[in-house]
């Protein structure tokens, strides 16, 4: 079963100049709490963004086009059905972006872990796609306020798609 997890402003924006947006450690440290000892995919882009390469204590799978790139400690993947064939059946695979493989993947995920920043981001130059509520229940909601270590008020928001995509 695929998982988005993300971290978005108020206009779905996720990324600048191929980094994050903003540093809220909290957030990381559930970030890593959720995904550790599973499988993580996440985009070329988003790899070589990475402080640490590959995500310790997760299996690391990288979408690339580019049949010669090989990442150590990385599984590879060359396309959509490629990355799909090496998910185990049955486990929570964790979609860790970026936009091109959260677009991609969208249509395919049950569940998603979002974290609403209370935030705008102008300068963004990569965006979540819509999300059709109508579609996802929201389970999950947690307020998370500003402080010192954390410059924007945001919550952490599960939602669980209806309707469930059988693959
Ligand atoms: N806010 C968040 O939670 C969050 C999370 C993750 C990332 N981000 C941000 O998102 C941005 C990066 O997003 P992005 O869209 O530019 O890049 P990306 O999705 O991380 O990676 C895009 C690359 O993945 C490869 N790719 C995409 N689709 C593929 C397919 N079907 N088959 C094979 N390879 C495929 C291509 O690699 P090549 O063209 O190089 O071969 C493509 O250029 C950064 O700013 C990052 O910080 C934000």
């Amino acid at each position: 079963m695929f998982s988005i997890i993300v971290a978005t402003g108020k206009n779905s924006e996720i990324g600048q100049n191929n980094r994050l947006l903003c540093h809220l450690s909290d957030d990381l440290k559930r970030f890593k709490q959720i995904t550790s000892g599973h499988t993580v995919l996440m985009g070329e882009n988003t790899y070589l963004s990475l402080p640490v390469k590959p995500l310790p204590g997760r299996r690391n799978i990288v979408l690339t086009f580019d049949k010669s790139a090989t990442y150590q400690g990385c599984e590879m993947a060359y396309s959509i059905n490629e990355a799909i064939a090496l998910c185990p059946a049955g486990e929570e695979v964790f979609i860790m972006g970026g936009a091109s493989i959260y677009r991609q993947f969208f249509p395919l995920c049950n569940k998603l872990y979002i974290t609403f920043m209370d935030a705008e981001f102008p300068q963004a130059d990569v965006f979540f796609p819509e999300i059709n509520y109508q579609e996802w229940d929201l389970t999950e909601e947690i307020f998370h306020p500003a402080d010192d270590k954390h410059i924007y008020n945001f919550y952490y928001r599960t939602y669980v798609r209806k309707k469930k995509i059988d693959l």
